[in-house]
This record gives structure tokens, sequence and C-alpha cells, in this order.
């Protein structure tokens, strides 16, 4: 039987740790949403492509072919990975997340991967949107202290960030997230929420192991 489970949250909650163990755990595929937007941001930062320029970014994401296989994201058949993380692209995902018809896209693929093959999804609109129907939904939030002490020690630190800017970019992307037109980022009615503010990693698996194998 094909199951589904939903994890949403703000950025730099540790979703994607998370769903990552878990996938592990229940031998289950897993997916990055977020990743996706990061795609094609990556696209049109390499192709030069302005960020309001909409017919070519529809041109971008309609000959994009984004795959996962064993749990990675592959753009045109090639593996993506730190590239899709800088700064940079954080910003212009979350620019263009803002835009319907990206979101329109790329929800379309999202539910075609989720047809075959159990899965766990994080992102922001995975139980309201891409899954509202999914077999067990999670909210995971965390304190903005917490998220951005965990992301500069993680990365911000590395590119010389201090904690401050850190916290300022996190309440900047939480704000956009939380207040887009289209899809915004909020807990749908049906799911768990799980603060992990004073919770280790491996408290906050635990955690989510007790409700999806309902103990
Ligand atoms: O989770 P992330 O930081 O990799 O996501 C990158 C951007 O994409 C972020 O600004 C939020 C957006 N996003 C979204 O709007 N919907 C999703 N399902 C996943 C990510």
């Amino acid at each position: 039987m094909v199951y589904i489970i939903a994890i949403d949250g703000p950025s730099g909650v540790g979703k994607s740790t998370i769903a990552k163990k878990l996938s592990k755990i229940l031998s289950i595929n897993y997916i990055d949403t977020g990743a996706m937007y990061r795609a094609i941001a990556y696209k049109l930062i390499v192709n030069k492509i302005s960020f309001d320029d909409h017919e070519k970014i529809k041109e971008i994401l309609n000959k994009t072919k984004l795959d996962f296989k064993a749990n990675h994201l592959y753009v045109d058949d090639k593996k993506v990975s730190k590239e899709i993380r800088t700064d940079e692209v954080s910003k212009v995902a979350s620019l263009i997340s803002s835009y319907p018809y990206v979101r329109e896209k790329l929800v379309e693929i999202q539910r075609e991967i989720g047809k075959y093959d159990s899965c766990i999804l994080d992102g922001r609109d995975v139980g309201t949107v891409i899954f509202p129907k999914a077999d067990i939904k999670f909210y995971l939030t965390a304190s903005v202290k917490t998220r951005a002490k965990r992301r500069y020690l993680q990365s911000g630190k590395k590119n010389g960030l201090t904690l401050s800017e850190v916290t300022k970019s996190i309440e900047k992307r939480d704000f956009d997230d939380m207040n887009r037109k289209c899809s915004p980022l909020k807990k749908a009615k049906d799911a768990i929420e799980i603060d992990s503010t004073d919770k280790s990693l491996k408290e906050t698996v635990l955690k989510f192991l007790s409700y999806i194998r309902g103990n």
C-alpha cells in the first residue's frame, strides 16, 4: 500500500534532516520539495534570466527535467547538491516560490512522484496543497532563536555571517513564506504539531515515530 507522510514547517527547523532519517528507518522515498524550487532558481541564475521575465521562467520550467533517484534530486539528469544551497539561490527560490505558475508546475510533478511509491515529503504546502489527503501530516516548529542558532553553527559561521544576520534572514523567510498569496506556509488543520525547540534530534525523530507507529 502506498502511503504519504507530509512534513511542513518554517525554514531552518530541521525538516529535511528528520525526513531523511525517517525515510531510512521506514524504507520509503524522501522528496525534498524545497530543492525543486531551488533547482529552478539555480537555472535562472546560471542562464542569467531576469526574475521578472515570466515568459522565460515558464520556458525554463517546462523544459527542466526534475527527478529523484535514491533520495537525491537530479536536474536534467545531473545530480545537484551544494550548488543549490547558496544564499543567492535561497533568495531567488523564495521569490519564485511566490509565483503561482511555478507552484502549479512543481506541485504537478510532486503529486506524480507520490502516486506510485510511499514517500515522505517536506516543504511548506505538502499537507495543505500537494497531498491534502496525506496519511499523516506533521507541522514541525522551533523558536526563531533556536533555528537561527542551529543554522549559524551549521553554515552561517562558515560563510562569514553573524548570528544576528542569520536571525534576520530566518525572520524574513518566515514572513515571506507565511504571507505570500499563493499557498502560504500554514499548519494544516489535521497536522500534528511538533515543537523541537527543546528537543535533541534523536528525541524529535522518536516523537515522529511514536505518532507514525501509533504508540
Ligand atoms: O525548504 P527550502 O529552504 O529548501 O525551500 C526553498 C524555498 O522554497 C523557500 O523559500 C520556501 C520555498 N518552498 C515552498 O514555497 N514550498 C515548498 N513546498 C518547499 C519550499
